[in-house]
């Protein structure tokens, strides 16, 4: 099956271990695709402590959700989960509750109340002790964040489907303090993983049949290892992995705006298998509300970026961010973010109402002052003019040869298969018989605003 790989909620997708004496842990998923990466990380460190995987909330001992924090309809959604978890609790004994990720980060003690377990994202190695301490009268937590942690000794229990793609964490936490943003306060600083470590990863996964990786960071561009043996920065990091083989497609996000630099771009040009798109999230296409959520770009630096990656790879997929209705945003800055998307014709795009996170700088500094049916309003134009765009985007494939990665067979017909072509733009076109990891050679006929129609030509 073909999902949305950017933001999932990735439920019990376990590979369960049969042992049935081994308590058995059942994890569910929310928020970004490193926190996907962490539940494999989570996953990992739990399996080497004796516990097994289940699919099964029913047949969990240990019940974990690793949550997000982001907007407050994504918490919102955790704690309707908790009250159900708890009703496992109460109808079999022995069942213990965790919250895991940037909710419990954030939250803290908050919610010892309702769960036994409460763990933020730098403290997952001591997962096995906290469950070991648990007690009906002393719930466990571990909320430290770490400068050093990066997980980078850990072989995550991949989680993903298909054995095709895989996602890979490269750095951990935020420096950037975006006004609007929670992730610094769940996620802490900034740090690099050891090259080596990620290379060697990457390496494996290619053995193990992987055809993509993906790399990922919350700002992918401000990448950067330093060691007595040489330093690395994200372009240089980038070819090393394409360098592993041809066969193997990498791909990266999170790209800042701020931070993409040439060399990135030359990098992509210069390797096939670097995937030709780029998630480059804008936010507001209005200067004056990019400088008050401390973007620390404009909107003439990024148009710069954008016709930059246009010269040099001029069929590069891009992709982005927008939030409606933040502080003060005016009818004019509302219009200023519509013609940008009108300027740039991103292929798609994540597109929220604003949602103001306690603690951060904008809760400190700026009033919540778009009402909730003006920022639903300016929102739904946002997302109208994004499936007008991204029909347009599509429609200049018409005619082009493309080579795709296969995932699967197609939802709606058994008999057709999908997948994404460098850009990420999804393809739907005859089988042959492939399976899922193989390439094919597809010449794009037709286009709706998600998907190109594809004949063969292989
Ligand atoms: N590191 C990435 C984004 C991580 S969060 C970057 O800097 O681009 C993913 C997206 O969630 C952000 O790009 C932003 O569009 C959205 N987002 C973050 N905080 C938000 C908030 N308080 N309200 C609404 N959307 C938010
Ligand atoms: Fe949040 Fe900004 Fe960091 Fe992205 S770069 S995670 S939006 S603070
Ligand atoms: Fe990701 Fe949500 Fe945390 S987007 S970093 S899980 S707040």
């Amino acid at each position: 099956m073909c999902l949305d790989q950017e933001m999932t909620m990735n439920m019990n997708s376990i590979r369960p271990l049969t042992d049935p004496s081994r308590p058995k842990v059942y994890i569910e998923t929310y928020g970004c695709q490193m926190n996907v990466n962490d539940s494999e990380v989570i996953l990992s460190i739990l399996q080497d402590a004796g516990y097994a995987l289940t699919e099964s909330i029913e047949d969990a001992d240990v019940i974990l959700a690793n949550t997000c924090s982001i907007r407050d309809n994504a918490e919102q959604r955790i704690w309707g989960r908790i009250d159900q978890f708890r009703i496992q609790k109460r109808n079999r004994n022995g069942v213990v509750i965790g919250i895991v990720g940037c909710m419990a980060e954030r939250l803290k003690d908050k919610l010892l109340e309702k769960v036994d377990l409460v763990a933020g994202p730098d403290s997952y190695r001591s997962l096995p002790e906290l469950l070991k301490a648990i007690t009906p009268e002393s719930p466990q937590m571990n909320v430290l964040l770490s400068h050093e942690e990066t997980y980078a000794d850990i072989a995550p229990v991949r989680l993903d489907k298909n054995g095709v793609s895989a996602f890979i964490s490269i750095m951990r936490g935020c420096n950037n303090v975006c006004s609007y943003c929670v992730v610094p306060y769940t996620r802490g600083r900034e740090r690099s993983r050891d090259p080596q470590t990620i290379v060697n990863e990457a390496r494996i996964l290619f053995e193990n049949g992987y055809k993509e990786v993906t790399l990922l960071g919350q700002n992918v561009d401000s990448y950067a290892w330093e060691s007595p043996e040489g330093n690395m920065n994200f372009p240089q990091l980038l070819e090393a992995v394409a360098l592993i083989s041809p066969e193997l497609r990498v791909r990266f996000s999170t790209s800042h705006p701020k931070d993409i630099s040439d060399e990135v771009i030359y990098t992509m040009a210069k390797y096939d298998n670097i995937c030709k798109h780029i998630h480059l999230p804008v936010q507001s296409g209005s200067s004056i509300m990019l400088e008050k959520m401390r973007r620390k770009y404009n909107r003439e630096w990024y148009l710069e970026r954008v016709g930059k990656i246009r010269s040099v790879i001029p069929d590069c997929g891009l992709t982005t961010d927008v939030i409606a209705g933040f502080s003060g945003e005016t009818e004019q800055d509302h219009q200023d973010t519509l013609s940008l998307m009108e300027e740039v014709v991103f292929d798609s795009a994540f597109m929220f109402a604003y949602s103001e996170r306690p603690g951060t700088l904008a809760s400190k500094k700026y009033p919540d002052d778009i009402p909730y049916e003006e920022k639903t309003r300016r929102l739904n134009e946002i997302i109208a003019l994004q499936g007008r765009m991204s029909l347009k985007s599509n429609e200049k494939e018409v005619g082009k040869v493309m080579k795709v990665l296969v995932e699967g067979p197609s939802k709606k017909n058994p008999d057709e298969l999908c997948g994404r072509a460098s850009s990420n733009k999804m393809c739907v076109f005859p089988s042959r018989g492939e399976k899922a990891g193989d390439y094919c050679q597809v010449k794009v006929e037709s286009v709706t605003s998600a998907t190109l129609i594809c004949s063969r030509i292989d």
